[in-house]
């Protein structure tokens, strides 16, 4: 098993990454980012959805949001928090490997480095024809994740989470000449540790930008923060859009 397909991975360490602060901050986000601003009814597609930060403000805001992911827990989570919401959200259980629909979404989101996870760079390429298929002509395609040149300003120490039970320790190792970052975690709660270990490729805003070229996107822009800032010395993310041609 890949550690990506580890239900146990993304629910055991879920209190760090899908923080209720966080799922504050995308509520915040959704309601101010000029990047995450579609018309009322735009059909989105969010790619890797987890449980749901983003599914939930969308439709709040009158987008049709289907969420696609792979892990039963993140889905069920996902559920629990659309119908707390009380908005309808189509979820579906699928590999972004191989979910396309074909003409389906004015926009693709792909969020919070939800990319890069397969080891073969010729899947994770297959992710964007995937997104690019799924979008009707005119459609865009987002991708966020932490760009290579955003990493290298803080990478090597290691990074310390607090927990309202437990903490998580997280060191970083870069692999393959900047290619790939191979993330150890390490969550201790009442005295017992639970390990873990993610490994995905790297981009620098060059690097996504061609792929996304590559297959076919036009009008492809980077990003350095979801306030649509450049991507230079002060971004904090990479975000890369591009449109969808024919
Ligand atoms: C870092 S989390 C981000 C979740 C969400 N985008 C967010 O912003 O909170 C990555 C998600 O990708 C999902 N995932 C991992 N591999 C996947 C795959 N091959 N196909 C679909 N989803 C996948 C995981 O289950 C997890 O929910």
């Amino acid at each position: 098993m890949h550690w990506y397909e580890d239900d146990g991975f993304w629910s055991d360490f879920s209190g760090t990454m899908f923080s209720e602060h966080r799922r504050e901050r995308t509520r915040e986000l959704i309601a101010d980012s000029p990047l995450l601003d579609f018309p009322t009814g735009s059909r989105v597609l969010d790619l890797a959805c987890g449980p749901g930060l983003y599914l939930v403000p969308l439709a709040q805001r009158g987008c049709v949001v289907t969420g696609v992911d792979l892990s039963p827990v993140m889905l069920e989570r996902a559920r629990a928090a659309c119908a707390d919401a009380g908005v309808g959200v189509r979820l579906v259980r699928a590999d972004m490997l191989s979910h396309v629909e074909p003409r389906s979404y004015d926009v693709v989101l792909n969020v919070f480095t939800s990319f890069g996870y397969f080891d073969d760079p010729g899947d994770n390429v297959q992710v964007l024809r995937n997104a690019h298929d799924s979008l009707v002509p005119g459609g865009r395609l987002l991708i966020d994740v932490m760009g290579k040149e955003v990493l290298a300003g803080w990478i090597g120490r290691p990074q310390v989470v607090e927990l309202d039970d437990a903490y998580v320790v997280q060191r970083d190792t870069v692999l393959d000449d900047w290619s790939r970052l191979r993330t150890d975690w390490t969550l201790v709660r009442g005295g017992t540790a639970r390990e873990a270990s993610i490994t995905s490729f790297l981009y620098s805003g060059s690097e996504l930008r061609t792929l996304f070229e590559r297959v076919g996107f036009t009008k492809v822009e980077c990003f350095g923060d979801f306030d649509g800032a450049p991507y230079d010395q002060h971004a904090r993310r990479l975000i890369v859009r591009g449109t969808r041609e024919l």
